[in-house]
């Protein structure tokens, strides 16, 4: 969705539209296009303010606060490890910081081959199962660093045998 053609354009238009009748329909108008897209970038959030009157200022912030929505394409498979407080006694930090150290990027980054992308999240309400990790929004519990290469590889294979 890099150049936004008169087909993308209407495409967004649509998913507007299905929430015309709404009275706060930005968060919903927003989730859709992330689910479809993978994405909201900026030129996606000027055809939304045009659709909807509401400010780019305010979609820009909406997208920026959430980790839900991003403005860059994720990877393939999208790792969300929790640093809220339950999570981060039970080292949170050290798990992000091994998953990043594997892929060989930053929180908030996807990898070149665009197969990860790992995100830092705040409390996910799975504080039972600290250290949690989203695995494409599936919570998987207590994650050891040392559970961390094994997840990857397990990732890499599936995707060289696909
Ligand atoms: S602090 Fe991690 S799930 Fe609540």
């Amino acid at each position: 969705m890099a150049v936004l053609n008169s087909t993308a354009v209407e495409q967004i238009e649509r998913i507007c539209d299905r929430y015309a009748e709404e009275k706060t329909p930005l968060i919903m108008i927003l989730s859709d296009i992330q689910r479809e897209y993978g994405y909201v970038p900026l030129e996606v959030q000027e055809v939304v303010s045009r659709k909807t009157g509401i400010s780019v200022a305010e979609i820009y912030g909406v997208v920026t606060f959430y980790s839900f929505f991003s403005l860059e394409p994720k990877g393939k498979h999208v790792i969300g490890c929790c640093l809220g407080t339950a999570c981060y006694v039970k080292d949170a930090q050290k798990v992000i910081d091994r998953f990043c150290e594997v892929l060989g990027v930053q929180p908030g980054e996807t990898t070149e081959d665009r197969m990860f992308t790992i995100d830092a999240l705040r409390c996910i309400g799975a504080c039972a199962a600290a250290p949690a990790v989203t695995r494409d929004g599936d919570v998987s519990a207590r994650v050891r660093v040392t559970d961390v290469p094994d997840i990857i590889a397990r990732y890499r294979a599936e995707g060289s045998a696909a």
